[in-house]
């Protein structure tokens, strides 16, 4: 199902249908607003969305509308002009001790990991947020010792963050996140100027991370990686959220993505290129996710003509 938001959002999805979705979210936007210190336009116009707890999560959106704000509204660090942040449902507290714990629940990664990546080594910017917790010595070096370990990069532990690369650095910044087991962990995109090679085991990471209870939130530009990875896809447009919903549903909506100038995954175009009956004969109930999906199902029916 996809929901397409209008400004009679509510007369065009169910109340009690919003009702029942709202009490399932870890984290929702009430109607937040911000605009930025001396900008004209406002960055988040009235942003109500809600992130379905245990999913995995998209947001996709055009350059500049309001993803990474949104971002920084979700774990506090920016405070809505107007409009609510809930945490489970509670209201989020602007008070230190009430953001410290929110931090601690709420993983975010920036998109840039030089602005999160502060220590002179490995071993000490994984334990940085932890030695803000005030857990004794011991327990610090036992967390952080395990992350490195779950991480692959215990030989890198007393690397100086200079010397690695931009790969390692963006795993770095998201072990050093995943260290204060997080709830919900944002990432802003993530995969950008990685390797098909970097994306795939990143991607495998957040996977390992989800089946282990986390639930995640993607902003990302990649289309075909979205469709492949999310369970749940949010599309903001000018600080507003413009369509919600599973992905298949989501791109369905080919008039309201073109408007939105956002392209549909590639892996959706040839699926929908196929004649029926092919179609049929691979025999999904769905699209294929992706690529390797698809032609696995194409090998199936060719081995089946040949014997
Ligand atoms: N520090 C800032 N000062 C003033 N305006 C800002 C600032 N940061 C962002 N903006 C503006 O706020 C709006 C939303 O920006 P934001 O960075 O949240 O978009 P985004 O969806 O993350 O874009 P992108 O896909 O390029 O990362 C844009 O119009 C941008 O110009
Ligand atoms: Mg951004």
């Amino acid at each position: 199902m996809a929901f397409e938001v209008t400004t009679d959002a509510a007369e065009q999805t169910d109340a009690a249908e919003q009702t029942a979705r709202a009490a399932l979210d870890i984290l929702r936007f009430s109607f937040v607003h911000y605009t930025y210190p001396g900008a004209s336009q406002p960055a988040l116009n009235g942003l109500s969305l809600g992130v379905p707890a245990g999913k995995k999560c998209v947001l996709l959106g055009h350059n500049g509308c309001g993803k990474s704000t949104m971002f920084l509204h979700a774990n506090g660090i920016f405070r809505p002009n107007l409009g609510q942040v809930l945490w489970k449902g509670m209201a989020v507290s602007y008070d230190r001790a009430h953001l410290l714990k929110l931090k601690q629940k709420i993983g975010l990664v920036f998109q840039d990991p030089e602005q999160q990546l502060i220590a002179a080594t490995v071993a000490e910017d994984i334990s940085y947020g932890l030695c803000n917790q005030k857990l004794p010595e011991a327990v610090v070096r036992g967390k952080v010792y395990r992350t490195m370990e779950t991480f692959g990069m215990t030989e890198w532990a007393e690397t100086p963050i200079h010397r690695l690369s931009l790969g390692q650095k963006r795993r770095v910044a998201l072990a050093g996140v995943m260290v204060l087991e997080p709830e919900l962990l944002l990432l802003d995109e993530p995969t950008a100027y990685l390797d098909q090679e970097q994306t795939r085991n990143f991607v495998q990471e957040l996977d390992r991370i989800h089946a282990a209870g986390t639930t995640i939130l993607m902003a990302t530009h990649d289309i075909d990686l979205a469709f492949a990875w999310a369970d749940w896809v949010l599309v903001m447009e000018k600080g507003k959220l413009a369509l919600e919903g599973e992905p298949e549903a989501v791109f369905s909506r080919r008039d309201t993505l073109e408007r939105l100038q956002l392209r549909t995954p590639a892996v959706f175009d040839v699926w929908e290129a196929l004649p029926a009956a092919l179609r049929e004969e691979i025999g999904s109930s769905r699209v294929p996710r992706s690529v390797e999906e698809l032609t696995a199902g194409l090998r199936r029916i060719a081995a089946s003509c040949i014997t």
